[in-house]
């Protein structure tokens, strides 16, 4: 198989028909929030037990194709002991990692961010795929105000997801290019659309400029949403008629597949917005999703931190991840939610 052909393999199989991915990767500072959440302290052990809980979750393989992972999490082992990328292998789950290293403030661009992490990128993606890695992400974070953000804010960081695009191709791992704009705040849907589409715009033309092989990477964008905190709050349907409208305008048919985040909408949301993008279908590309929160919220809630507990977070995490295979099918209806609460699932 020539490298091309092994990145395309890969990413078609990370949106296999039914499946998608699981964002396991949250950083110290954020993992800590969310164990904050729930009141247990987040340690070492802590963090590796919760992981361990999300990924023995028998059958989750049926409709999850991959997990991102942390750096400290692709060096941790399960309980008895086998490394945590292995075991996700053992069970046809393709591991991958989160390789950024945060966004930090942008200079001269006040209350702006620019994602950081390529100097020793090259380095570091050897060592992470010798440690089972087959895939990367790389996350850009875009805030909307009435200004925000600037032009200047959008190429810097498309700049740098296409350079991060670039080695990792290189060292044969397929990126996942992640640029999120945040829809915290007031703004309308259309306004979403707009800075969504400025930015995709941005970010497919620096992957080009910069021979980047679309065939080979996945796109992991927000949808295209009215901010949280506006007054009149956008219906599932806008969601999908808008989302799949900027897309078709920015991502070529060349791309396999988009995962889409999260971003802080609820569970059911996220999972009903998916679907109604999927009942439009068929697309140039797969559907799919690469949720953080949204797949794990309630496991975490069940969880919470007691190891008598692990079974009933098992089940959480398997029913969103059943519900997200349906949704990402668009089969999905939320009639599907009472079997969990009746114990069906
Ligand atoms: P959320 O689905 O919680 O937004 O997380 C996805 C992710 O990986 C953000 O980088």
């Amino acid at each position: 198989m020539t490298d091309l052909a092994q990145l395309e393999a890969t990413a078609e199989a990370l949106v296999a028909e039914g499946k998608g991915i699981l964002a396991a990767d949250e950083s110290d500072g954020t993992i800590k929030k969310r164990f904050d959440s729930i009141g247990i302290e987040s340690t070492e052990e802590s963090r590796r037990a919760y992981r361990d809980m999300l990924f023995t979750t028998e059958g989750a393989e049926e409709y999850i194709s991959g997990v991102i992972l942390f750096d400290e999490t692709i060096r941790q082992t399960s309980a008895d002991g086998t490394p945590f990328p292995k075991l996700l292998e053992s069970r046809g789950i393709i591991p991958g990692i989160k390789v950024d290293k945060g966004a930090k403030p942008l200079a001269n661009a006040p209350g702006e961010t620019i994602t950081e992490g390529l100097d020793g990128l090259r380095e570091r993606l050897n060592e992470y795929r010798e440690l089972g890695a087959r895939f990367a992400k790389w996350r850009a974070v875009f805030s909307i105000t009435d200004d925000l953000p600037s032009q200047y804010c959008e190429w810097t960081n498309a700049h740098a997801l296409a350079r991060y695009a670039g080695l990792c191709q290189e060292a044969g791992l397929v990126p996942i290019v992640e640029p999120e704009v945040l829809q915290d705040g007031t703004h309308t849907i259309e306004r979403s659309f707009i800075v969504t589409s400025r930015v995709l715009g941005a970010v497919f033309t620096e992957l080009f400029d910069q021979k980047v092989e679309l065939e080979g990477i996945l796109l992991k964008p927000n949808m295209v949403l009215s901010g949280y905190d506006a007054p009149h709050r956008a219906s599932a349907d806008e969601v999908a008629d808008s989302t799949l409208r900027c897309f078709r305008r920015h991502v070529p048919a060349a791309v396999p597949g988009i995962v889409f985040l999260s971003g802080g909408q609820s569970d059911e949301d996220a999972t009903a917005h998916l679907n109604a993008m999927n009942v439009r279908g068929p697309h140039p590309w797969e559907l799919s999703f690469s949720y953080g929160r949204a797949l794990q919220a309630p496991s975490l809630k069940a969880w919470a931190g007691q190891s008598d507990q692990v079974e009933a977070g098992q089940r959480a995490f398997y029913h969103r991840a059943k519900m997200n295979s349906a949704a990402r099918t668009g089969v999905y209806a939320p009639e599907m939610e009472r079997d969990f609460v009746a114990g069906g699932t």
